[in-house]
C-alpha cells in the first residue's frame, strides 16, 4: 500500500515537473500578446471542464463504464441472463437489486417495473437490434446501449414517483416514441418480486 502511494507521489511529482517545464518553454517562445491571452483562456476553459467532470465523477457517481462485457444481441432470448422470464427486477444472492432491461425498436422491456427509492440499484441494459440510449432525468442514468455489449449502471432514485425512461440515441423512425416509465416506490412499501423460474433453454441449431 505504502509502495503504491510512493509510486503515485513520484508520478505526480514528475507530471508537475513536466507541466512546469512546458510552461517555461511556452513563456520563452515569442507569442503575440493577444494570442497568448486566448491560449490562456482556452487552457482555463479546459481546466474548468476537467474540474466539472471530476466533481461529477466523485460526488454524483457519473463515470464511464468500468468494464467491457459482450453479449450476442441476436440470441438474447436464448441467453440465460436476458431470456424473457429473467428480465426486470430481481434480488441477487447477496440481497442487492439487479434490474435487467432489453431495449429494442421501439420500447424498453419489460414495459413497466417498480423499484424502491433511496436504494442502490444495478441496471444491466442490452439492445436486441440497433444502437439505443437510455436517459432517466434527475438520476445519473444516461448511457448508450450498444448492440453486442452490456451497459451496467449503478443508480439511486432520490424520491418516490414516476420516472420517465427515454431513448436518447436516434434508432429509427419510431425513436421519438421510444420511452417508458419506472415507478419508484417508498423504500418501506416496496416488496421484492418473486424469483423467476429459470429454465435451461438451449439454442437449437440456429
Ligand atoms: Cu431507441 Cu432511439
Amino acid at each position: 500500500m505504502n509502495e503504491t502511494f510512493q509510486k503515485c507521489q513520484d508520478l505526480l511529482g514528475k507530471f508537475i515537473d513536466y507541466i512546469q517545464d512546458c510552461y517555461r518553454q511556452f513563456q520563452s517562445v515569442h507569442v503575440d500578446h493577444l494570442e497568448r491571452k486566448w491560449i490562456n483562456i482556452s487552457i482555463l476553459a479546459i481546466g474548468l471542464l476537467v474540474f466539472v467532470i471530476a466533481i461529477d465523477a466523485f460526488f454524483h457517481g457519473i463515470n464511464p463504464p468500468g468494464k467491457v462485457e459482450t453479449i450476442d444481441s441476436a440470441r438474447l432470448h436464448l441467453s440465460r441472463e436476458f431470456a424473457e422470464n429473467n428480465l426486470g427486477v430481481q434480488l441477487d444472492d447477496k440481497g442487492s437489486i439487479v434490474i435487467r432491461m432489453v431495449a429494442g425498436r421501439y420500447s424498453f422491456f419489460p414495459k413497466h417495473i417498480s423499484v424502491p427509492a433511496e436504494t442502490k440499484l444495478t441496471f444491466r441494459w442490452v439492445s436486441m437490434d440497433v444502437l439505443h440510449g437510455v436517459h432517466i432525468p434527475m438520476t445519473n442514468m444516461s448511457t448508450m446501449i450498444v448492440p453486442g455489449y452490456v451497459a451496467e449502471i449503478t443508480t439511486n432514485f432520490p424520491k418516490p414517483g414516476e420516472y420517465p425512461v427515454l431513448c436518447n440515441e436516434y434508432c429509427g423512425l419510431g425513436h421519438n416514441h421510444m420511452w417508458s416509465n419506472i415507478s419508484v416506490i417508498a423504500k418501506e412499501d416496496w416488496v421484492a418480486p418473486a424469483a423467476p423460474v429459470i429454465t435451461d433453454k438451449e439454442p437449437n441449431n440456429g
